[in-house]
């Protein structure tokens, strides 16, 4: 049966990069559904490099950032190079948030991919689980040339291109069953080493 006492459940860690909010909600969504399954969890922006973080004190980590101009986001890259040790020993997830995601045909979504192992190359980390997740266009927060840029790229990826309106393209089914995925691979290695 599984303990009542929270003193021994899970302690999980969620790093974020997020530079328009979507990465944030789906950090925030997936440390909601290791909340339910009786997870401890911290959730954690990287840009705020919070002094007082132990990551070796975490059971697991998960980690997540969104690519702009082909690229995640610096502060999460450093966040893992400077934790990869860790990163590696615990169980560990990496989610990359992308418009090229969300395309359909999975040969347009391959950059997406390629993008993601490419980080993962770069930082040495080898995660026990990864997902590549659709984000969102976000026209109200773009500035003006944001917003022409996205609205360009948008149209030439057969996008949505009404800058009067945002939109989210996350499937949550997919994040939700990727935290519930985590959140079961995490209790597993604790039972194996304890
Ligand atoms: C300036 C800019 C550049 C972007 N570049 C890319 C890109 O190169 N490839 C891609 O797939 N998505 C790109 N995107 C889409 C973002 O990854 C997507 O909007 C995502 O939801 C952003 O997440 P965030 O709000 O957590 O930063 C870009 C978005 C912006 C605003």
């Amino acid at each position: 049966m599984a303990s009542t006492d929270p003193g021994d459940a899970p302690r999980t860690l969620v790093c974020y990069g997020s530079s328009e909010g979507q990465t944030r909600k789906i950090a925030t969504r997936m440390a909601s559904v290791l909340e339910s399954a009786g997870h401890r969890v911290r959730l954690v922006d990287a840009a705020e490099r919070p002094i007082d973080l132990d990551v070796g004190a975490y059971d697991g980590v998960l980690v997540g950032a969104s690519i702009h101009a082909g690229r995640h986001q610096t502060a999460v890259r450093e966040f893992v190079r400077a934790h990869t040790g860790v990163l590696n020993r615990v169980p560990s997830g990496f989610v990359s948030v992308s418009l090229t995601a969300a395309h359909e045909d999975p040969a347009e979504r391959a950059p997406a991919e390629e993008l993601l192992e490419g980080f993962l190359e770069e930082t040495g980390w080898n995660p026990d689980a990864t997902l590549t997740v659709a984000g969102a266009l976000k026209y109200s927060q773009y500035g003006r040339f944001k917003r022409f840029l996205m609205r360009r790229i948008a149209g030439k990826a057969g996008g949505d291109t009404d800058t009067s309106r945002d939109y989210e393209y996350t499937d949550w089914e997919d994040v939700d069953a990727f935290a519930r995925e985590f959140a079961t691979l995490l209790e597993s290695a604790a039972g194996s080493t304890g």
